[in-house]
């Protein structure tokens, strides 16, 4: 594995020293490249020693300007620590005036980013804005920690521990491929059910969930099928997907695909009923109460579930009360073999944060937390256990 280290001009390059040490100490290649102002903390020659081989500083160093070109085609991971605030925003806008800034515009692989900065500089709305569109863009970002700080100021902007980092960039350079020649399906995002034709009920799924299981799975090598309700989001690159609205156009969908694929996720928040006749025209407002009947919507996860066969089906459960009591009743009842459950009806997990806090509910019997973490880092956790459990399934 070849990993890209890319070092900032903030105080914690001397972290980054650390941090080499225990990506080459995992058997990894690692090229260092050091921007003007981390050369101002650290020097290179303790890089080349670490890694053996030469740190690269500059657009003109005497091997060539096209070498960002070629350095970019031939690693696995880029990996940013300090990802300091002013390269956060370069990524974030594309500004190429130096190595490392160029040959993160040529990088086409996975992207983490662990950015160290003072607390203000971080939680500046500039910054927080740069870190939205770089997370957008499917980067890792590995939040810095509290504590205190160089500039004497105690918060946020601490690098993450470097030996934290040289797990997760491990893991992310490891699992890269794991999932190739593998079909995935997942559904995302709410369904609408049209009242009339202008009114609709809905819910407050916004697909960031299960568009980071298609990424997820897409960048491991998967092929996947996403079937997604109407959300703001763009479809992960290499991603089939197929936009649908009412819980009866996901079903169909979802029929219609589903027996190519070997796994199947179902993070949609389908809506549990609908009107089944849907008036031709505007219902009009009067002084009047109105009721309407609702009937419920096809229950797509239990259909997949009684037609399954081998194929490994996860289902998510979303609960305000009883998770995993809930999520064990859900995974007998519709035959999955995971149940993913999340709390929701709480900031910042669940519904429309980029985060989200899970407790994995196995066929096994076997229960897993997983910590709060962005939806990225759950999607590739799930995959991690999906993986695990087919292989203890077929025992
Ligand atoms: O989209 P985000 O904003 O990122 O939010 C993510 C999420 C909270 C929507 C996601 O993590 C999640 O929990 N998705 C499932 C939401 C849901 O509908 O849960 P449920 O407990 O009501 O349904 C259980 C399972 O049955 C789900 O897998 C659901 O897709 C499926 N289902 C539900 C109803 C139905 N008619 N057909 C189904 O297949």
């Amino acid at each position: 594995m070849k990993v890209i280290l890319g070092i900032g001009g903030g105080i914690a390059a001397y972290k980054a020293a650390e941090l080499a040490r225990a990506l080459v100490e995992r058997e990894m290649t690692v090229q260092v490249v050091m921007t003007r102002a981390a050369r101002e903390f650290v020097r290179p020659l303790t890089f080349a020693a670490l890694t053996g081989r030469k740190v690269i500083t500059g657009m003109f160093d005497p091997d060539g300007a096209i070498e960002h070109i070629r350095l970019a085609q031939e690693s696995d991971v880029l990996v940013v620590a300090p990802a300091t605030a002013n390269l956060l925003a370069k990524f974030a806008h594309g500004l190429a005036d130096d190595f490392l800034s160029t040959l993160y515009l040529a990088f086409t692989g996975p992207v983490a980013l662990a950015p160290a900065m003072n607390s203000n500089m971080w939680l500046h709305p500039a910054t927080q804005a740069n870190l939205e569109t770089l997370r957008a863009r499917g980067h890792h970002i590995l939040d810095p920690e509290d504590g205190p700080l160089a500039c004497g100021m105690t918060g946020p902007g601490r690098l993450a521990d470097p030996l934290r980092i040289a797990t997760f960039i491990q893991a992310l350079a490891e699992r890269r491929r794991d999932m190739e020649g593998e079909t995935v399906l997942v559904t995302a995002g709410p369904t609408q059910e049209p009242l009339d034709p202008v009114r609709f009920i809905s819910n407050r799924s916004s697909g960031k969930m299960g568009y980071a299981l298609a990424e997820a799975a897409a960048a491991r090598g998967a092929r996947v099928i996403l079937i997604s309700g109407p959300v703001r989001l763009a479809a992960p690159p290499g991603v089939t997907l197929v936009r649908v609205r009412t819980a009866s156009q996901m079903r169909a969908a979802v029929m219609e695909h589903f027996e190519q694929a070997g796994i199947i996720v179902k993070a949609a928040a389908v809506a549990d009923y609908h009107l089944a006749s849907v008036p031709a025209m505007k219902i009009k407002k009067t002084a009047a109460r109105i009721s309407l009947e609702l009937d419920p919507t096809p229950d797509i996860l239990a259909e997949v579930g009684r037609k399954k066969g081998s194929r490994l089906l996860i289902g998510f459960a979303a609960e305000t009360e009883n998770l995993v009591q809930e999520a064990r009743r859900k995974l007998e009842s519709k035959n999955c073999d995971m149940v993913v459950a999340n709390l929701v009806g709480q900031e910042g997990t669940g519904f429309e944060s980029d985060r989200n806090e899970v407790v994995l509910v196995l066929k096994t019997g076997e229960m897993v937390p997983l910590p709060a973490a962005s939806k990225r880092e759950i999607a590739g956790r799930i995959f991690d256990h999906a993986l695990r459990l087919r292989l203890a399934l077929a025992q």
